[in-house]
């Protein structure tokens, strides 16, 4: 599948998890997916190699012809990926664009997977028109952040990573991951993910966080429960679908699909 001279633009988008790679075909005027959605398991071990024979899967069962935007959950700075939390630690300095381009064949643009989610949503779900600061804050595996300032992603915030509560680092305390390893029920995950929204805003002061991964499926659960924080909290529209929208977005306008 390509882009018809006056078709829909179309760019398939990959999102990369510690647990799961998924992809979808997305017309990148509407956010809407054009196919459905494909997933594999991440290879274990989730090396260079192994992920980009996945990633190769995902072109080949879309039969992709055309750009491509991929997600990393890591510091993705001019195509190298600087950390390497939730993946295989040969991902640490890679040159990950360039493994990933060699390994499909095609033009792949990569980004972090927070800051895919925080495009998706400032384009089309519950960041779109919103000025002042919107934190999107993922809850996966690990926790992802993507902060915009008025309209505009300041790209690699890894708030995630802040140390919160003491001595810990936060994603190891209020992911999607820590609620389903440890079997916290909600009246035991909300205290630890509210603790983490009062101390970002403290550290922040956001207008606005959306809450996304996984378990923003459940939102109700957990969002009415926030108390003693001054900005507002929501839902990711995209929900799961954010990382592969955002990716298909980034890669629209780097290769002027857009
Ligand atoms: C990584 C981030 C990533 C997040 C969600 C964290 O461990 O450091 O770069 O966005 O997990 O996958």
């Amino acid at each position: 599948m390509a882009n018809a001279a006056n078709g829909p633009k179309i760019v398939l988008g990959i999102d990369i998890g510690g647990t799961g790679i998924k992809g979808a075909p997305v017309n990148v005027e509407t956010g809407e997916l054009t196919a459905e959605r494909a997933r594999y398991d991440t290879p274990q071990p989730s090396t260079p190699e192994n992920v980009a024979a996945v990633v190769r899967q995902m072109v080949d069962h879309f039969n992709w012809k055309g750009p491509i935007g991929c997600t990393f959950p890591a510091i993705v700075r001019n195509g190298v990926t600087l950390s390497a939390a939730n993946v295989d630690k040969s991902w640490l300095n890679a040159p990950a664009e360039q493994i990933l381009t060699d390994g499909v064949g095609q033009p792949l643009k990569l980004l972090n997977d927070a800051d895919a989610a925080g495009l998706a949503e400032q384009t089309f779900g519950a960041a779109k028109g919103q000025m002042g600061k919107v934190l999107v804050v993922t809850l996966g595996t690990g926790i992802g952040t993507a902060l915009i300032v008025d309209g505009k992603l300041i790209s690699n915030t890894e708030f995630g990573h802040l140390i919160y509560p003491k001595d810990t680092i936060a994603e190891k305390y209020c992911s999607g991951k820590v609620k389903d390893d440890l079997d916290l029920k909600w009246k035991d995950f909300n205290p630890r993910l509210n603790g983490y929204l009062q101390h970002l805003d403290l550290l922040l002061s956001p207008d606005l966080v959306i809450i996304g991964g996984g378990i923003s499926k459940k939102h109700e659960k957990f969002i009415p429960e926030m108390t003693g924080i001054r900005f507002e909290v929501v839902a990711a529209t995209l929900q799961n679908d954010a990382g592969i929208v955002g990716a298909a977005l980034e890669a629209a306008y780097t290769y002027g699909v857009l």
